[in-house]
């Protein structure tokens, strides 16, 4: 990532929070001091019930959304205080990101949908394709890259979002049940899968997960309870 201080972790998040405001007398306090640092090519799983906040931690360590308190940083630099044209590399380049509903565009196909974020790489537009079809064929779906979302099965969707998070090589990946609409089987080969880019590029992985299994293979692992941090295991 450009511009770091080189001693600084990966990524810190302190004492983070998130309100969520619905209106007046109805606030969701989603994380309420959420403090912890992930180093360059660490592995860490995020796990706990549903509604404790995996979800809302994920969109803030991606800078898709602002802490309502507390702070964010990539290489100690805080994301509030960076300008449009750092976000931007940030979230191009240095994240990828699994949602935990895929947020495929339904118009275009699995190959469009994985060449969207090398749009302003540089390369002519048969490389990015041809980086986009590799990517494809790393999660096995080199036979679909002319489906659309709507005809690929829930699983071949989540490895569309995931070949579109990985086509980057970005030195993060943040994901959100990546194996969570998987069978056990397709979903042990996404975790090898994400697996080899950790070890062979030192891709960071951060991954929510409601598997006992996906959660095992994590070098750490960190439990939310509404909110807040309750273990931290290595
Ligand atoms: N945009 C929003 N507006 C208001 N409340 C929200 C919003 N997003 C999430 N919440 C609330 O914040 C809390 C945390 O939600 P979050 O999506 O982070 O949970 P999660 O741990 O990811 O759950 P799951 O395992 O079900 O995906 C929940 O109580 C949820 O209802
Ligand atoms: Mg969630």
């Amino acid at each position: 990532m450009s511009g770091g201080q080189e001693t600084a972790p990966l990524l810190t998040a302190e004492e983070v929070t998130r309100v969520y405001v619905l209106g007046r007398d109805n606030e969701v306090h989603a994380l309420r001091g959420v403090s912890f640092a992930v180093d360059h090519g660490e592995h860490v799983a995020i796990v706990g019930s549903s509604g404790s906040g995996k979800s809302t931690l994920l969109n803030l360590l991606g800078a898709l959304d602002r802490p309502t308190s507390g702070h964010v940083r990539y290489h100690g630099r805080d994301v509030r205080d960076m300008d449009d044209t750092e976000l931007a590399q940030l979230r191009n380049a240095d994240i990828g990101f699994v949602f935990q509903s895929f947020q495929l565009l339904p118009r275009l196909t699995a190959l469009d949908n994985v060449v969207l974020p090398l749009v302003y790489r540089p390369g002519s537009p048969r490389e990015r394709r041809e980086r986009a079809r590799l990517a494809l064929e790393r999660v096995g779906l080199a036979d679909r890259v002319t489906h659309r979302p709507g005809e690929l099965s829930g699983g071949q969707q989540q490895r569309v979002a995931i070949a579109r998070a990985l086509v980057t090589e970005p030195a993060l990946l943040l994901a959100d049940e990546p194996t969570g609409n998987l069978d056990s089987r397709t979903g042990e080969e996404i975790m090898i899968l994400l697996e080899e880019l950790h070890r062979d590029r030192g891709t960071a992985l951060v991954v929510i997960t409601h598997e006992a299994e996906v959660a095992a293979r994590a070098a750490r692992r960190i439990e939310l309870r509404d909110g807040l941090i309750v273990a931290e295991a290595a």
